[in-house]
């Protein structure tokens, strides 16, 4: 058999030299191989993020996600991303203890699914963390400002950076990262301001969720810019689709042609005695 040949991978270094380079780094999230499949061609970056809880498992938040659902859907994506550079989040629980706790999470994600690198939420405090894995070559992308794994913790999910207090010690955990060795910055529900002077402070990529178009990158949930998540829609969510709506009326009209026998016909049909008949 002819080897494949496949187009080169984004990696993590050409990520990490993206800075000021091209034009924003495009990223989404991805769960599933069908989606990898269609989203890969576009995007420079999937995300497996543990958001899945909510997306796909209907959890209230992203606290119940495990180790081992983030293995399997990553795997899943790794089957079917081509180019993208592919990144899984570390679930709650599994790398905030001790660097080594850490290091044997990522070590898994990494061996069991193949994928680029890891994402973890922390600043100042994961330094140590970071530098350990970063240390021992496992990509590290830091996810500062909103951090939903600490949504129980602070009573909601809230934007941050709005007092000079938050601006400053966000700036610090964005220095702080940088300097442990993170490849890049993801930085979520924070204001313009605070998102824009971090952006210009460190020399990695920024990637920014509800943190204003001063980011190097943008990432968004693919369920919910597909318009599949019909709770609530945040602010920063622009919706390119209603796939909500058009699965209702994909699924009315499919229950009707079931109901009155027009589904399936003989063109979906093995063997039909009808066809016979005619012949
Ligand atoms: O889990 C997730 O989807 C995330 C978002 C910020 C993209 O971390």
């Amino acid at each position: 058999m002819p080897e494949q040949i496949l187009p080169d991978r984004l990696t993590i270094a050409s990520i990490r030299a993206w800075k000021n380079a091209r034009a924003p780094l495009v990223c989404l999230t991805a769960y599933t191989a069908p989606m990898a499949q269609i989203l890969d061609p576009h995007c420079d970056i999937l995300l497996v993020g543990d958001s899945i809880g909510m997306a796909l498992y209907g959890m209230d938040n992203t606290l119940g996600v495990t180790l081992e659902t983030m293995i399997a859907h990553g795997r899943a994506v790794m089957s079917k991303a081509r180019t993208a550079c592919v990144l899984i989040d570390m679930p709650y629980g599994t790398y905030e203890d001790t660097p080594q706790q850490a290091y044997e999470s990522a070590r898994r994600l990494l061996i069991e699914t193949g994928c680029d690198g890891v994402k973890l939420e922390g600043g100042h405090e994961m330094a140590e963390t970071i530098r350990y894995l970063a240390a021992k070559d496992i990509p590290v992308m830091a996810h500062i400002g909103l951090k939903p794994q600490s949504v129980v913790k602070e009573g909601g999910y809230k934007i941050k950076g709005k007092t000079g207090e938050e601006a400053e010690a966000l700036m610090e955990d964005a220095k702080a990262v940088e300097a442990a060795g993170a490849f890049a910055l993801l930085i979520e529900g924070t204001v313009e301001p605070v998102a824009r002077a971090i952006t210009q402070s460190v020399d990695i990529p920024t990637i920014g969720i509800g943190a204003s178009p001063a980011c190097d990158g943008q990432i968004l949930v693919t369920e919910d810019m597909l318009g599949l998540i019909t709770d609530h829609t945040p602010k920063f969510v622009k919706k390119y689709v209603n796939l909500a709506e058009e699965i209702t009326k994909a699924v009315e009209t499919y229950a009707a042609d079931v109901r009155s026998r027009a589904f399936p016909d003989e063109s979906h049909t093995y063997g039909s005695a009808k066809k016979a008949k005619a012949q």
